[in-house]
Parts: C-alpha cells; structure tokens; sequence
C-alpha cells in the first residue's frame, strides 16, 4: 500500500509516501480500498503533534476516508466484502488501503459518491454533534457561525438551515460570504476590517431586533471567542468548536452571569465512546439529507493522494472554501 507516514511530528512537507505491507484487517477491523479522502484543519494538527492526542510515531495520518470493504477481521459483523463504506479513523486514511475499526466505519447509501462521502464525514459529523447533540437546536432560533465558509462551518449551517434555524455566517472575505450565502446563510458579516468586534456586534443586533442570537457555532478561537460571546441573548449559548486561528481563548465569566450564558464543549472524538448510537443517527440523517438536496459537500478541488501537500496548503493559507479532498486510483 501506498501511505504518508509521519516519523517525527513537523510540517506537511516533511513528511513522505512510502510504499508500505499491505495490512491484514485485525480483529474488529474493516480492510478498506479507498477510493477518496478528506482533509479537515485537525489533520494539520495532528502532524505537527499539535492535536489532543498523539498518535505513537511512527503513524499513518489522515482520519476520513471512503471505498470499498476489501476483507473483514475476525468479529465484524456489520460489514462483508464489497460493501461501499465511508471511516471516521483516529489514523490511517492518508493510504490507498486503510483498515479501520468497525465502530469506525459507516454504510455508505445508494446514491452518496464516494467524493461526496468523503468530503462530508468528520464536517457533517462534528456539525452534527455541535447543533444537534450539544446546542440541541429549535425550529425559529437564530444563530451565528463563525468560520463559517470552512468545511465544518458550512456544514453547521446546512444542518441549521435544515432544523428551521436562522443563520448567521461570520467570514472573512466576499468570495467566503458568496460560498456562505450560496449554503443557505441568512446573513453574512464580513470581518475584514482592523477590528471587527464592533462591527459584528451592530450586524448581529441589527439583524435579531436587539436581542442577540441564541447560540454561536464558534470555530475560529481567538478574539473571535470574546467578539461573539458578547453577541449572545438572554439564556444564549456558545457551543465551542475549534480554535482554527491557533489561539484558544478564555471567557470571561462575568459576561455568563449577566445574560444567563453557557458555554458549552462540541467534541466530536469522544462521542465515538459516550453516544455512538447518536453519532450512527447523525450520519444517516446527514446522507439522507444529502439524498433530498438539503446538504452539499462544497468540494472546492479534488487531488490526487500524492498531492496532499498542495492541498495542505490551501487549508493553512486561510484559502479553503468548503472541502478539498484527495482522490485514489
Ligand atoms: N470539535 C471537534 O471535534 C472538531 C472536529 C473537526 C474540526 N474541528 C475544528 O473546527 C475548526 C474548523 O475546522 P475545518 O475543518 O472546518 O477548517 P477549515 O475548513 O480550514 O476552515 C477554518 C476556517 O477558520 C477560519 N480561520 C481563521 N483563522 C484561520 C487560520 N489562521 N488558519 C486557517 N483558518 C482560519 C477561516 O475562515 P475565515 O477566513 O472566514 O475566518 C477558515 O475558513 C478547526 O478549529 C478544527 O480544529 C473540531
């Protein structure tokens, strides 16, 4: 098999392909050829050693990818031979064959691309997590989506869109407002000025009569944390997703006392442990959605496996809109 391997945590392009032993599924494992693979921001992460956990060196990167079941290990039960399949792995998917575990792996359904599979796992399924499970959003509330022309931002608001949720896209150029737009988005603020905070405050109260959105779907971490925590209503709630700027912030609690606030974890990860039962339900609504046209995967390129490094960058240099993905074969 064909795999990037990290052998010391760095950069994209320190690390190689290398012609690997093709792997025998273990026990519980799923033995996938893989078809195509999507990149999300923690990957950029997890090969500088920046991400929550570190893998033991040396790994095979890469946490989504779609194909077709090659063999099953001992103990699989939900999977055979031939069956198109979309993984969610903690690593492996930078491969032309992965083996993941069976608690990892997703029926693909008649219809879903493998590209589209792909490009919509770990988004959807962390938008999923963050709107329905944690937010646990209603038809008529409003919210704000910061990041919101990245993979998982878009995905955020398609969901919201689909549960009957105002949204509020917060981006940083014309082009991701567009894109924005172009998904549903109720409004689109634009934060490229010295200091947005203001003006994200004035959209925001502008455009929900003075009382502030019900939730932020936050991303971006940073400023952006503090700049949207004060856009909340009475009982809102900031539902933290990522800090896609590199900078984690601290909220300063005497705001969650004056306006009834909470901030609240969307992880996705450890939900595989604690509600994978909701996780499977979450999947199958995201790619029945995808069947009735209600959501889109936005894939902004699709590259050959060898070319990860190109398409690193657009997700580094603060150019992706939507998904890039890699295609295999
Ligand atoms: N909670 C979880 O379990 C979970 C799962 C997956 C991802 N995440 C996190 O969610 C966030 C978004 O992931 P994603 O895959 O959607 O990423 P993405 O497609 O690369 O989008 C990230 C967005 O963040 C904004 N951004 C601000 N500063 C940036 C910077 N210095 N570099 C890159 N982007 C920057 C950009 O929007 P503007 O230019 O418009 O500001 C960009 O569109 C990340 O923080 C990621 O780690 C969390």
């Amino acid at each position: 098999m064909r795999a990037l391997v990290v052998e010391e945590f760095g950069p994209i392009d320190s690390h190689k392909f290398q012609d690997l032993r093709d792997p025998k599924p273990a026990e519980g494992e799923v033995l996938i050829d893989v078809k195509a693979i999507g990149l999300n921001f923690p990957d950029v992460l997890m090969l500088q050693g920046k991400y929550q956990k570190r893998p033991a060196l040396p790994f095979v990167p890469g946490r989504d990818a779609s194909g077709i079941v090659r063999s099953v290990g001992k103990g699989v039960t939900r999977f055979k031979a031939g069956d198109r399949v979309i993984c969610q792995v903690f690593t492996g998917a930078f491969s032309d064959t992965v083996s993941a575990p069976e608690k990892r792996c997703f029926k693909m359904l008649d219809g879903v691309d493998f590209e589209s599979a792909a490009a919509m796992v770990t988004v959807f399924n962390t938008a999923y997590v963050a709107v329905h499970m944690r937010a646990k959003v209603a038809a008529g509330q409003t919210a704000a989506v910061t990041g919101a022309a990245g993979g998982v931002g878009l995905a955020a608001i398609q969901l919201l869109k689909a549960a009957g949720v105002k949204a509020i896209a917060i981006v940083s150029s014309q082009e991701k407002a567009d894109l924005a737009l172009a998904n549903g988005a109720d409004r689109v603020i634009l934060t490229n000025v010295a200091d947005p905070k203001e003006k994200i405050f004035t959209e925001i109260m502008a455009a929900t009569n003075d009382e502030g959105v019900d939730f932020v779907f936050e991303t971006v971490g940073g400023d952006m944390f503090a700049d949207t925590l004060r856009t909340l209503g009475f009982d809102g709630k900031m539902i933290v997703i990522g800090f896609a700027g590199g900078v984690i912030p601290s909220a300063k609690t005497n705001y969650l006392l004056y306006k009834n606030l909470s901030v609240i974890g969307a992880p996705l990860d450890i939900q595989f442990d604690h509600e994978y039962d909701k996780i499977v339900r979450g999947v199958e609504l995201v790619q029945d959605l995808y069947l009735k046209g209600q959501v889109k995967p936005n894939i902004m390129k699709a590259l050959p496996l060898e070319k990860l490094a190109e398409a690193f960058a657009l997700i580094t240099g603060r150019e992706v809109k939507g998904k890039v993905i890699l295609k295999v074969g």
